[in-house]
């Protein structure tokens, strides 16, 4: 069982947790994730260790609720307990002394891109971010994110904070006026194929974190299969960072939807009814 010390609400649907989990905090890289179950009867959920304590032995997450598991994540309290958390998993960030780099992040990716610009920033590099959300209640760790680079732009689609528009037009600007060595994009699927799109115009390397479904995070399963250079591979072992050029993203988009009815009808029931012990024991 793994005790949650701090709570904190970081913006709509937007929470993080500090974990008791001393093995993961002392072996965690930037880029790698856990897998956790809040209880018997729960699903199992991946989701990025945005940052460590290693010396208290502790390891943030950060999750937006979109879906029953993280809404029943969200409800749960300080001192209360997730039942498993598994990690780190996945492959960490290949972190080099590239140059001049951009991350570019959407959403809650924002909590995932973090720990890989602090690690780059502590290899040499020059590290700009550009974060973007649909508006200013979505964007978080603003400053923790200036603290960690060199640069940060901020977007909005709805220009209720920074710039109005997305990402990929504040990349697009900044790729036009200096040479970039290397990006990172980690948020929406929708986000990161646009930034794709884009830097392989441009003969940019990229380098995406993909969230497909997930199960057992040990490459057994099968769930996380996505193509990459016209191979299979497993994001869960494999990755979850690959050559954004390399990705096909039409089979990643149509396997991330195979369970949308049932999630939907999940979520529906849990609204309706979150104090239900049936699903727990
Ligand atoms: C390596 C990795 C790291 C991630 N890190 C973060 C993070 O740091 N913060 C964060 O908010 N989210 C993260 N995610 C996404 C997160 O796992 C999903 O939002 C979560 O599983 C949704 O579960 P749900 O029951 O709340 O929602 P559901 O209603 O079940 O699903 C909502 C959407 O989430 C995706 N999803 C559902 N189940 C899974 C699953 N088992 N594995 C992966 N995706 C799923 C699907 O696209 C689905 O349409 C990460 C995903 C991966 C693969
Ligand atoms: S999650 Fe099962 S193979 Fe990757």
């Amino acid at each position: 069982m793994f005790k949650i010390v701090l709570k904190e609400e970081l913006g709509q649907n937007v929470k993080s947790f500090f974990v008791e989990a001393a093995d993961a905090a002392k072996n965690a890289k930037a880029g790698q994730f856990v897998i956790l179950r809040i209880h018997d009867r729960g699903e199992r959920i991946p989701l990025t260790i945005a940052g460590v304590d290693a010396q208290k032995g502790l390891v943030r997450i950060i999750f937006q609720e979109t879906g029953k598991t993280t809404y029943e994540l969200g409800a749960l309290e300080e001192g209360d307990y997730i039942k498993d958390f598994v990690g780190p998993l996945g492959q960490p960030t290949e972190i080099e002394n590239y140059g001049n780099v951009v991350a570019v992040a959407g959403g809650v990716g924002t909590a995932e891109v973090l720990p890989v610009i602090q690690s780059l920033k502590n290899a040499g590099n020059k590290v700009t971010a550009i974060v973007g959300a649909r508006n200013k209640d979505l964007i978080i760790l603003e400053k923790e994110l200036k603290q960690a680079c060199d640069e940060l732009f901020i977007a909005t689609d709805d220009g209720s904070y920074g710039a109005k528009g997305l990402v990929t037009d504040v990349l697009k600007n900044l790729a036009n006026k200096e040479n970039i060595d290397i990006i990172y994009a980690i948020g929406p699927v929708p986000m990161m194929r646009a930034v794709s799109n884009l830097t392989k115009e441009k003969n940019i390397k990229t380098l995406v974190s993909l969230n497909p479904i997930m199960v057992d995070g040990t490459g057994m399963c099968g769930a996380c299969r996505v193509t990459v250079d016209g191979k299979t591979k497993f994001a869960c072992v494999d990755g979850p960072e690959f050559d954004a050029h390399q990705v096909n993203w039409a089979e990643l988009i149509s396997r991330l939807a195979l369970f949308r009815d049932l999630e939907k009808v999940s979520l529906d029931n849990f609204k309706r009814n979150p104090e239900c012990k049936c699903h727990k024991e």
